[in-house]
């Protein structure tokens, strides 16, 4: 099968999906998100929502949505912080995209009041602001490889030999050639052996955005590890435990991500309506987190202040999570430049 398929079975199965029958999230899980390392993350982001909420004309009703809440802590955070103008809070209906009944059971206990959809056709009208963190990470992505012969996709298939019944997994290619058309253009001449990715639920979800921002108002804010410009490599990753292992060797029981394509997921957009990528420590310096560290450690014991300081470093510092992780964000046509980014987009 191709890779996004058993991506796809690995983490989304009914029964035996990943997301489907655990909560991954923090240090009894398989990993730890920005959210879950600090309050600071989602009060940042729930301030930077009412800033863009005026900038859409603060609507009286607005769908506030998150992509993947995973616990639901961003929200909670944010809209603790967004209590400062009270009028926000009270236009805000607030949307889950998500699709593991897990973790909309831990959403629900954090945000009482939340309604979920399951896809971003089911977006209900109106004008929305959108937020996703670690989000696309977890959409199924294709790989190819480049031969002799030209692209060729990258399959998973069943070891020929099977020892004690267990079924094991190794890679394989196509017989037939992939277009070269189907990746981007400063992919297409990398060299011999080179792997390429492309992610198209990503794809097809941004494209859904933008026609259900041409149809209403709105912004996306999307925060994720990947490259800010279209490149080839090999970014399939699983986490079990905090640690790296083959992506192959247990589906269903790690998690499964590759690197996100920004310059892919900016495509719908024209170049007036999305802003960076840039890296997050930028982002979350731009937003005042040095200023926020600094209220929460002048009311915090010192093991707290300690907290306080090591989470600031992990979500900004370069050789943390300051520089792999990118922001973008996406508008309607028209609307003010978004608050913590250059006025002009990347690339
Ligand atoms: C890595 S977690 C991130 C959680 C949260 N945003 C955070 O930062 O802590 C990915 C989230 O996306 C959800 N998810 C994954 N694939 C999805 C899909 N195809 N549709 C909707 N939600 C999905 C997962 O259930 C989970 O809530």
């Amino acid at each position: 099968m191709p890779l996004n398929r058993f991506m796809d079975l690995a983490l989304a199965h009914p029964d035996h999906g990943y997301y489907r029958t655990r909560d991954p999230l923090g240090s009894k899980g398989d990993f730890t998100t920005a959210p879950e390392i600090s309050q600071m993350f989602g009060e940042l982001l729930g301030l930077w929502s009412v800033d863009m909420w005026q900038k859409l004309g603060s609507p009286k009703t607005f769908n506030l949505v998150e992509f993947g809440p995973g616990r639901g802590t961003l929200m909670a955070d944010a809209l603790r912080a967004a209590k400062l103008l009270p009028a926000f809070g009270d236009a805000a209906n607030i949307v889950f995209l998500e699709t593991s009944p897990t973790l909309r059971a831990e959403q629900k206990k954090y945000v009482p009041g939340a309604s979920w959809i399951d896809t971003v056709n089911a977006l209900p009208t109106g004008p929305c602001l959108i937020l996703a963190n670690e989000f696309f990470d977890a959409l199924p992505i294709r790989q190819f490889q480049k031969t002799d012969k030209g692209w060729q996709e990258r399959y998973v298939a069943l070891q020929s030999a099977v020892d004690d019944d267990i079924p094991t997994f190794e890679y394989s290619l196509a017989d037939t050639l992939t277009s070269a058309s189907t990746l981007a253009t400063s992919v297409r001449d990398a060299p011999e052996a080179s792997i390429a990715e492309i992610c198209p639920l990503a794809e097809t979800i941004m494209e859904q955005m933008r026609a259900h921002f041409d149809a209403n108002s709105g912004a996306a804010l999307i925060i994720d590890y990947g490259y800010a410009h279209s490149t080839p490599g090999d970014s399939f990753q699983a986490l079990k435990d905090h640690k790296f292992v083959d992506p192959l060797a247990e589906p269903g029981e790690a998690d499964l991500t590759a690197h996100v394509d920004f310059e892919a997921l900016a495509k719908p957009f024209s170049k007036a309506a999305f802003y960076g990528p840039i890296e997050q420590g930028s982002f979350l310096e731009a937003l005042g987190i040095r200023a926020r560290a600094t209220a929460l450690a002048a009311n915090a014991n010192e093991q707290q202040r300690h907290e306080i300081t090591s989470a600031l470093k992990r979500l900004t510092e370069r050789d943390a999570m300051g520089s792999l992780f990118k922001v973008m964000a996406v508008t309607s046509p028209g609307i003010p430049v978004p608050a913590g980014f250059p006025a002009s987009a990347s690339f």
